[in-house]
């Protein structure tokens, strides 16, 4: 008998938050500000879900999650960097984040520049010399190229650009979907990729499915975010809603209103369904994950 998913995310999430505790430097250590602001922007009360995908993706394969420790962390550290810099005055301004003020507000705001500068090279640390990971320098490598990807200007870098680009313009559909995919998107592929690289027996028809899934999940989510943002619990949600609107973003709901948000969510979730029941993994872990992301509230 299997564990109900939600014992499983906890089990992730704790799993993840005390490798990344025990890799970011103590706040006791110099710069202590500068640790200070990387633990506080990290450890926060986030989902994990990125995490969550990768320990799901391992065991639909097969591999142990310490092997998956490090994309784990490494994925956890870049998304953590993204809403550092996400949040800062010049991009988002916004004051709240996971139910706290936001890490430039805590700090300030060379801090948590240099907050997300750091985060982001601990990712790749991690994956150059996590003791856990692959033994093979090659397959370590191939997990630093999609990652790598993933973050830059192929993915959420890129993405945010374009997303900060489009601001008070309007879009097409086809517009939204490709900032969603990358700005979010990408990252949440690169958790999928990342653990189906590291286990030992994925096949190239296994990797471009996976891919698929992760690509659709990973759009479904923005615009589930995009949802939220509009008709979501602030409460829950650790932020103010309506701050999209009121900085005329480009969100889904925007563009397309919020009936068809809904409905694009519910057919990328299908897609990704479909993706997973062809390969028999129809009732594993990651189809529940899927499923469980797709429906939350916050
Ligand atoms: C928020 O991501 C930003 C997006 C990319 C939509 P999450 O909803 O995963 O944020 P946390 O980590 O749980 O706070
Ligand atoms: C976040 O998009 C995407 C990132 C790459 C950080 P949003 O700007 O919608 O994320 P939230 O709503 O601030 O978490
Ligand atoms: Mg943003
Ligand atoms: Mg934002
Ligand atoms: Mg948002």
């Amino acid at each position: 008998v299997t564990d109900p998913l939600t014992e499983r995310l906890s089990g992730w999430q704790r799993r993840v938050e005390s490798e990344l505790r025990a890799w970011l430097p103590a706040d006791t250590a110099m710069p202590e500000r500068l640790h200070a602001a990387q633990r506080y922007s990290v450890l926060g009360p986030g989902k994990r879900i990125r995490p969550a995908l990768v320990y799901a993706t391992a065991e639909t394969l097969g591999a142990s999650s310490g092997l998956v420790d490090a994309p784990a962390c490494a994925v956890e550290l870049i998304h953590a960097y993204s809403l550092v810099h996400d949040d800062l005055p010049a991009m988002d301004d916004d004051d709240l984040r996971r139910g706290r003020p936001t890490c430039h507000r805590a700090f300030d705001e060379a801090t948590a520049i240099l907050a997300g500068d750091s985060l982001q090279v601990l990712a790749f640390k991690l994956l150059a010399s996590h003791p856990g990971g692959p033994a093979d320098a090659a397959t370590r490598v191939r997990l630093i190229d999609i990652l790598a990807d993933a973050s830059g200007t192929a993915g959420m870098a890129g993405g945010q650009a374009l997303d900060l680009a489009a601001e008070g313009r309007s879009l097409t559909v086809a517009e939204v979907e490709r900032i969603h995919a990358l700005k979010t998107g990408a990252l949440i592929r690169a958790s999928v990729l990342m653990a189906a690289h590291c286990a030992p027996r994925s096949d190239a028809d296994a990797l471009r499915a996976l891919g698929e899934f992760g690509a659709a999940v990973g759009l479904a989510f923005q615009i589930q975010d995009d949802i939220l943002d509009v008709e979501g619990d602030a409460a829950l949600r650790g932020r103010p809603a309506g701050s999209d609107a009121a900085r005329e973003l480009p969100t889904y709901p925007a563009v397309a209103g919020l009936a068809a948000a809904k409905a694009r969510v519910a057919e990328l979730h299908e897609r990704a369904a479909r993706l997973l029941e062809e390969r028999g993994w129809g009732a594993g872990p990651l189809a529940e994950l899927a499923a469980w992301l797709l429906a939350r509230r916050r």
